[in-house]
């Protein structure tokens, strides 16, 4: 069995209180609790506050990992955030969360993956600790999907929520860790999730506004399809690269973007449901956050204990997708 380079020392989460459900919807748009829990599994999703950043979500599930890690702010070298919701486009939400922390020895970047870039961080992370280059690596999944959601499609809108997960990756010191991982991008499909405006192709103007290109667009059919294979995909590849198989997989953390996907995911994997982790019923999508949000909720309820093997398995615009096993 492969002996793992990195560890997580430490792990967090963050969920705005406010809470919107389908019944809140129904009022919204013309939609159904029913329409939103049969096609996608979602009853309600937490929505941050006007004023709660995607950096102040990220601070917060920051400095539970570092207290379980029993570190301080200067002890960090590493602070990569995922998100596909900076609060502005210059500078990285990483720089802002330094400074919030307080972590002035860290080197801080953003990564920009969709609801792949958490997965795509713990690579980064731990491929740092193996060159030499980082000891202590925060790794962020943070996202503030509401800023970015058109709340006047009914085809996206029920879709999002938003929230903040982290993980302190450091040099693994035995047998739990990352065991292995899968990292795989399509970007001739971009296209069918996507942002089209605000960005240097098109920068913001009256008709952005307008035509509300500024939101993400979705075609849900087809993106749909895509993440069922990339999934399938992803969640035998890394698991082979560990010489394992879904038989020993003691919990799947897939991401939370669709019951129908999960379930195919784990059928493909030869998981049952009971071995899996869902909890999109009450979060939504939250893009690169939904992974260590539940991560971070599956322990505290109980679902993980040391030495079980983990398969994290993602899919998200661009499209990127891809997995990693750990052993708690
Ligand atoms: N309420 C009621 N009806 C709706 C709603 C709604 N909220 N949304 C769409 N519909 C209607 C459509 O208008 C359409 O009506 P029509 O047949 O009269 O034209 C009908 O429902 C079927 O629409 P589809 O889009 O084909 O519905 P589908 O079964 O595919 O479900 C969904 C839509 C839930 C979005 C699904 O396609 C999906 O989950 N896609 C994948 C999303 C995903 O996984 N994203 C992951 C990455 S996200 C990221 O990276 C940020």
């Amino acid at each position: 069995m492969t002996k793992p380079i990195a560890a997580f020392a430490g792990l967090g989460a963050c969920s705005p209180e406010r809470i919107l459900t389908n019944a809140d919807f129904e009022r919204m748009l013309d939609t159904s609790d029913t329409w939103i829990r049969e096609r996608t599994g979602i009853r309600e999703r937490h929505i941050a506050a006007p004023d709660q950043t995607t950096a102040l979500m990220a601070r917060d599930a920051s400095l539970q990992a570092m207290a379980e890690a029993g570190i301080g702010p200067e002890a960090i070298d590493t602070i990569i955030v995922a998100t596909a919701t900076p609060d502005r486009l210059l500078p990285s939400v990483a720089c802002d969360l330094q400074a919030l922390l307080g972590a002035r020895n860290a080197t801080a970047f953003d990564i920009t993956a969709a609801c792949s870039g958490w997965v795509y961080g713990l690579v980064v992370g731990e491929a740092m600790i193996a060159a030499g280059k980082g000891e202590r690596v925060l790794v962020l999944g943070a996202e503030k999907l509401s800023a970015i959601t058109d709340y006047t499609d009914r085809s996206t809108a029920v879709l999002f929520g938003d929230g903040a997960g982290a993980a302190l990756l450091s040099p693994a010191n035995g047998d739990r860790g990352i065991l292995s991982s899968y990292l795989k991008t399509d970007g001739t499909l971009a296209e069918l999730l996507w942002r089209p405006g605000g960005g240097t192709v098109h920068p913001p103007s009256d008709e952005m506004i307008k035509d509300h290109s500024y939101y993400i667009k979705m075609a849900g059919r087809e993106v749909f399809k895509n993440a069922v294979r990339s999934m399938a995909d992803a969640a035998t590849k890394a698991l082979e690269r560990a010489g394992l198989t879904g038989a020993d997989v003691d919990l799947l953390v897939p991401h939370q973007a669709n019951i129908r996907i999960i379930e195919a995911t784990a059928e493909h994997a030869h998981i049952p449901m009971e071995r899996v982790y869902v909890n999109v019923d009450r979060y939504g999508n939250t893009s690169s956050a939904s992974i260590p949000i539940a991560l971070d909720e599956a322990r505290k309820c109980g679902r993980l204990e040391p030495g079980m093997i983990v398969l994290l398995v993602t899919f998200g615009a661009g499209f990127t997708w891809g997995s990693l096993v750990l052993r708690w």
